[in-house]
């Protein structure tokens, strides 16, 4: 078989804490061309008489269960063993005759014929939860139903909420405890080889595996270098309850196979094995680096700054004349990149934002590739709404949505105060690793939503047009309003300077929706919060001020604050630059769309800004807003190279 030939572990060392099956999955390794570590990490007990059956026995003595719902054999034979006290002989398999019984597949049905009981549905294969749905569907109507389901291990949720969509009344029987193998050496052994970078891979195929080795590892004060040791390796789970646990003990999930079962995860791990080790060992390299720069800078270099302070972004962010006009490009770590997409095929963007070698390495990459004069580290303005309590969603396809919109002065003192380190540390770990790994050169921009724009997100729930409910409440309930934007800016400021703690060189605040209000109610309620959250700003860090369709509130913005506001292309530049006032920056301003023409147009256009900045000192180059996901990359690095030649050109 071809698939089988090429899915091959090459001579890696593969661990698993697979149990019941260690067996087949050591075979399975070898087969694939790896050398099983399996060390069993979970034993099965069956429960007697445990107090969560009592209202299943109850049920069945007086009838008022109406259906019974097997899924597993095992499962079935301890359902039995735990209630034999309660149904000796045959009584159990009369009990269950009086109900309608549903197995999931051969497994329960062959537990329940051993007993002497018979089951009236039986789900085809593939048997998972859905064709035993539709099996029991067309033996009876579920509304009304009160329906006993035997878990096995994690509950399954689906069916559950299935089941209770159909009007059931569903009994959950949880009948399975895990604990731990009597013999730990095993574990114990794996855990020393993970920890001492003996292993490459580690399968997972159960969302209490994972808990379980940390507490074996914490026995031996072993735990944060096993979670250490386990980020430099590729890291496979067979679906996504286990990547969950995964997640939730602080790992990264490399790879979910296409089938949640043990023989696709060992395959096509084994055949994604040596690419995944790659990126790792990249991710890895970029971390060490981090980790032992600020012990070599002082030897390096007796000053602290390593060389970004004198690049043309910094100075231009000083309004000192650089040797060439900076550029920089917003979003330029985005979906138009394809290293980025091949990021995003493995993991959700949430989960990229929540990775800190995943931020750097994006970071990096972008601008690198481009050869632009500053980074902007990978996050989104959005995720410090989450920990102040409003969840925070990227459904495919449909951009942000926010759960719990906040349209009352109640729900405004519902959302709690952020503490950015606690609950966003993965940003601030990012900018480290991300600071360590780029160029001493290239300077980090942090960022954060301005109050308004994310009070906009709040507000509507997601993205909008007309932001009525954002106006409604602030039209409506001003008190309500100044206590939503003041408890965001408190938020933000902290955000941004630990942000700038961790590494960054400056800052740009995005107020991208801004340009819906008119400049009466920008004046009244928006600009004292955006200038506090300006002035809260640690002191000497440059702060980009950027709006979109703001043509009408310039001079409003400057007054709020920033050493360089952002312009989209809606302006001409120099007359914007005008009204700012010389004593300010400005960033900007090619329509991002100038980039769909050839590069011959791109240059033209490029210059046309570049004309209109009349070569002061002070001006940042980049689009007008973010990069579109259309765009090629080829045309971005055109764009680049055009306005360092012609920049360099003016300045010479
Ligand atoms: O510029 C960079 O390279 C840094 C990363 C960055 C992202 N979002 C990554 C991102 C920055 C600076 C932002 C800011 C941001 N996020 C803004 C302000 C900038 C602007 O464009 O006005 C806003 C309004 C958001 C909110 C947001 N995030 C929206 C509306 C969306 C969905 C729309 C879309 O483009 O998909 C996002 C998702 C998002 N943020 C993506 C990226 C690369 C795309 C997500 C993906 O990978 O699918």
């Amino acid at each position: 078989m071809n698939a089988s030939a090429r899915a091959d572990f090459g001579g890696m060392r593969v661990f698993s804490p697979e149990s019941r099956h260690a067996g087949t999955m050591a075979e399975s390794i070898a087969r694939h061309g790896g050398i099983p570590v399996l060390a069993p990490s979970l034993r099965e007990l069956p429960l007697e008489d445990p107090p969560e059956v009592q209202p299943f026995v109850e049920g069945l003595r007086d009838g008022s269960i109406d259906v019974v719902i097997f899924l597993t054999g095992v499962g079935a034979k301890a359902l039995a063993a735990a209630i034999a006290g309660h149904f000796p002989g045959d009584a159990f398999a009369k009990a269950l005759g009086r109900t309608l019984v549903a197995v999931r597949g051969p497994k329960p049905l062959a537990a329940l014929r051993a007993m002497g009981a018979r089951a009236d549905v039986e789900a085809p294969a593939p048997n998972t939860w859905r064709e035993l749905l539709a099996a029991i569907d067309s033996a009876t109507v579920l509304s009304g139903k009160r329906v006993a389901l035997q878990e096995y291990g994690v509950p399954n949720a689906e069916l559950v909420r299935a089941l209770a969509a159909r009007g059931a009344r569903v009994l959950r029987v949880p009948i399975y405890r895990w604990a731990l193998p009597e013999d730990t050496t095993p574990m114990k052994e794996a855990i020393r080889q993970i920890v001492a970078g003996m292993i490459d891979v580690a399968l997972f195929t159960n969302a209490r595996q994972i808990d379980h080795l940390l507490q074996v590892a914490r026995e031996e004060e072993l735990a944060e270098p096993l979670v250490a040791a386990l980020a430099n390796i590729v890291v496979a789970s067979v679906g996504p309850v286990c990547s969950d646990a995964l997640r939730r003990s602080g790992l990264r999930v490399d790879f979910e196979p296409s089938h949640p079962k043990m023989g696709p995860l060992v395959r096509e791990t084994a055949e994604k094995a040596a690419s995944l080790a790659e990126t790792r060992r990249q991710a890895g390299a970029a971390a060490r680096a981090a980790a032992t720069t600020p012990r070599e800078t002082p030897r390096l270099n007796a000053s602290p700054d390593p060389g970004f302070s004198e690049s043309p972004f910094m100075r231009a962010c000083r309004l000192e004349q650089a040797p060439h006009t900076p550029i920089w490009i917003m979003r330029q770590a985005g979906r138009y990149m394809a290293e980025y997409r091949a990021i995003r095929d493995r993991v959700s963007f949430l989960e990229l934002c929540r990775t800190p070698d995943l931020i750097c390495e994006v970071t990096v990459t972008a601008a690198e590739r481009l050869g632009v004069d500053a980074a902007i580290i990978f996050s989104d303005i959005l995720l410090p709404l989450d920990p102040m309590g409003v969840r925070l969603e990227f459904a495919a396809g449909a951009g942000p949505v926010l759960h719990g919109a906040v349209r009352s002065g109640e729900a405004v003192d519902a959302l709690r105060e952020l503490d950015p380190e606690a609950s966003l540390p993965w940003v601030f770990e990012g900018i480290r690793l991300t600071r360590a790994a780029l160029k001493p050169g290239t300077p980090l921009i942090g960022f954060v939503g301005a109050p308004f724009t994310l009070a906009s997100y709040v507000c509507e729930g997601g993205s909008s047009r007309n932001f009525e409910h954002t106006k409604t409440l602030m039209y409506r309930d001003a008190g309500a309003w100044r206590a939503l934007m003041e408890k965001l800016t408190r938020a933000l400021s902290k955000h941004l300077n630990a942000q700038i703690a961790a590494g960054a060189q400056a800052v740009q605040i995005f107020d991208s929706w801004v340009g819906a209000l008119s400049p009466g109610d920008y004046r009244e309620f928006v600009l004292p919060h955006s200038r506090a959250l300006i002035h809260s700003i640690t002191p000497g860090v440059p702060v980009i001020h950027f709006g979109t369709g703001t043509a009408g509130l310039l001079e409003l913005m400057r007054d709020a604050g920033g050493d360089v506001i952002g312009l989209d292309w809606r302006v001409e530049l120099r007359e914007a630059w005008g009204r700012i006032g010389y004593d300010r920056g400005v960033q900007g301003n090619l329509d991002p769309m100038v980039l769909f023409a050839t590069p011959e147009d791109i240059r033209e256009r490029a210059k046309a800004v570049l004309d209109a900045a009349d070569n002061r000192p002070g001006h940042i180059f980049n689009l007008g807003h973010g990069i579109l996901p259309q765009t090629s990359v080829d045309h971005a690095i055109a764009l680049v190279d055009a306005v360092h030649e012609e920049g360099a050109r003016r300045s010479a």
